[in-house]
């Protein structure tokens, strides 16, 4: 049974409403992406719509609808189709969208076109994802504009807002109930990279693991991967957002393993690196230690009143020093810092929110601008690494070909934060001793 239920995204309405002038909201269901010719990807709702009332099927819109007087809120659905049914599963339909979803009305999708010039006539501000090119949002905003341009209309659209940020706002901080469906995708994330750590072996190919792992998740109802997963044998680790996964993984090498699940909608978002063979040469563990000392020293910093730019520029001082104890960049760390020479070896920020979406979109500054500070219910991945590329001949020749980064999911409490991720192994003991078989 889901942890969310109808009063959830009931408050989450009421909350919306609150925080904006009179006017008409309108969101749209993710539409249904073709792969190939007719076969459709797996369909994966809209998560700004879904935050705000959990209904799964596409073709589908929320209305609200705000005045000084009283507030309103439509889904349009669906309706029940036996054809439908037939081919991809049974619809919801209307009347059991009435009673499942705490929504004043449910209409038919197919009366929206006849409708919402009508609402837009009666009202003042039309809020919505101004990059949303669905018919829907396009047709809304078309008639929002013949309504502001003709004259002699009583009351009419004067303006049109994004209510993403609102929307986005508002996802910032989880619920127990969002804490608690992270924490089961990372549960099963934890055991997916366990196996992984202890299947390894020179000789296996890169989609043998990504394939241990899938199987845990989907053997155990998660839907899907929260993100393509890495899978990245030695210099391909090198490649950031290397998702091709089909090389053979070579004694001697790391193998950097980027990849989580997703359970009802909420992602989880891990990275270990560990030896294929499962020992670190010295070279991997000097690197490798230094990286995890820096995540852990930042993830040790955080807290609510914290600025997220402070961690962000915390975390590079770290890992610019770690790059001048290693001997890969020498000089002042002040002058290196200024140079942006780490980012030569360190080119990605040190975390993101994460929560429907693995990035999730939230805010990262307030209005004026300002870095926001972490407060509890905040979730952060903390994921620094080190990159060193395998043709990189201003190196010492031991630590080419090394690309390492330990990520794990973060959320901020009152008195400071707890590591959701925590019991997946991350010392170099811990690794080794799980790859050798110890049982940990
Ligand atoms: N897995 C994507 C990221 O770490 O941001
Ligand atoms: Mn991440
Ligand atoms: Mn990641």
């Amino acid at each position: 049974m889901s942890l969310m239920n109808e009063i959830h995204y009931e408050l989450r309405r009421k909350k919306l409403l609150d925080s904006l002038e009179e006017g008409v909201v309108i969101l749209s269901s993710a539409p249904q992406k073709i792969r190939s010719n007719d076969t459709e990807y797996p369909y994966r709702q809209n998560s700004d719509f879904y935050y705000m009332c959990g209904f799964k099927e596409d073709n589908a819109l929320l209305v609200l609808i705000k005045t000084k007087e009283a507030t309103k809120s439509i889904l349009f659905v669906e309706p029940y189709n036996e054809e439908h049914a037939l081919w991809n599963g049974a619809r919801l339909g209307i009347e059991k969208a009435k009673e499942t979803f705490r929504v004043d009305e449910v209409h038919d999708i197919n009366h929206y076109t006849s409708l919402i010039k009508d609402v837009l006539r009666e009202h003042i501000a039309l809020y919505i994802d101004l990059f949303d090119d669905s018919s829907w949002i396009v047709q809304a905003k078309n008639s929002a504009k013949e309504l502001h341009e003709t004259r002699g209309v009583k009351r009419h659209i004067r303006a049109i807002y994004d209510v993403t940020h609102l929307i986005r706002t508002q996802r910032l901080i989880k619920s127990q109930e969002e804490i608690q469906l992270i924490k089961k995708a990372i549960d099963l994330t934890a055991k997916a990279h366990h196996e992984a750590i202890r299947a390894s072996n020179a000789g296996m190919y890169e989609y043998e693991l990504q394939a241990k792992m899938s199987y845990i998740f989907l053997s155990n109802g998660a839907a899907c991967e929260a993100y393509g997963a890495i899978v990245a044998g030695g210099n391909n680790a090198n490649t950031l957002h290397y998702i091709d996964n089909r090389d053979v993984l070579s004694d001697g090498d790391l193998v950097l393993i980027d990849a989580a699940c997703e359970w009802e909608l909420y992602a989880s978002d891990i990275t270990r690196t560990f030896p294929v063979n499962g020992k670190f040469s010295e070279a991997q563990r000097s690197v490798y230690e230094k990286v995890l000392d820096v995540q852990l020293k930042v993830i040790a910093a955080m807290k609510p009143g914290v600025k997220r730019d402070w961690l962000q520029n915390y975390s590079e001082e770290l890992l610019c020093q770690a790059l001048i104890e290693l001997g890969i960049l020498s000089g002042e760390c002040k002058t290196l810092l200024e140079e942006k020479a780490h980012k030569k070896y360190a080119p990605h920020g040190i975390g993101h929110w994460m929560g429907l979406d693995v990035h999730d979109p939230c805010p990262y500054v307030d209005d004026k601008g300002e870095s926001l500070r972490f407060t509890p219910g905040m979730v952060m991945t903390i994921e620094p690494g080190i990159y060193i590329r395998a043709d990189d001949v201003t190196v010492d020749e031991k630590y080419r070909g090394i690309g390492i980064r330990i990520e794990d999911d973060i959320l901020i409490t009152e008195d400071g934060y707890e590591n959701l991720s925590a019991m997946i192994v991350k010392t170099v003991e811990e690794i080794e001793a799980m790859c050798m078989g110890e049982v940990l």
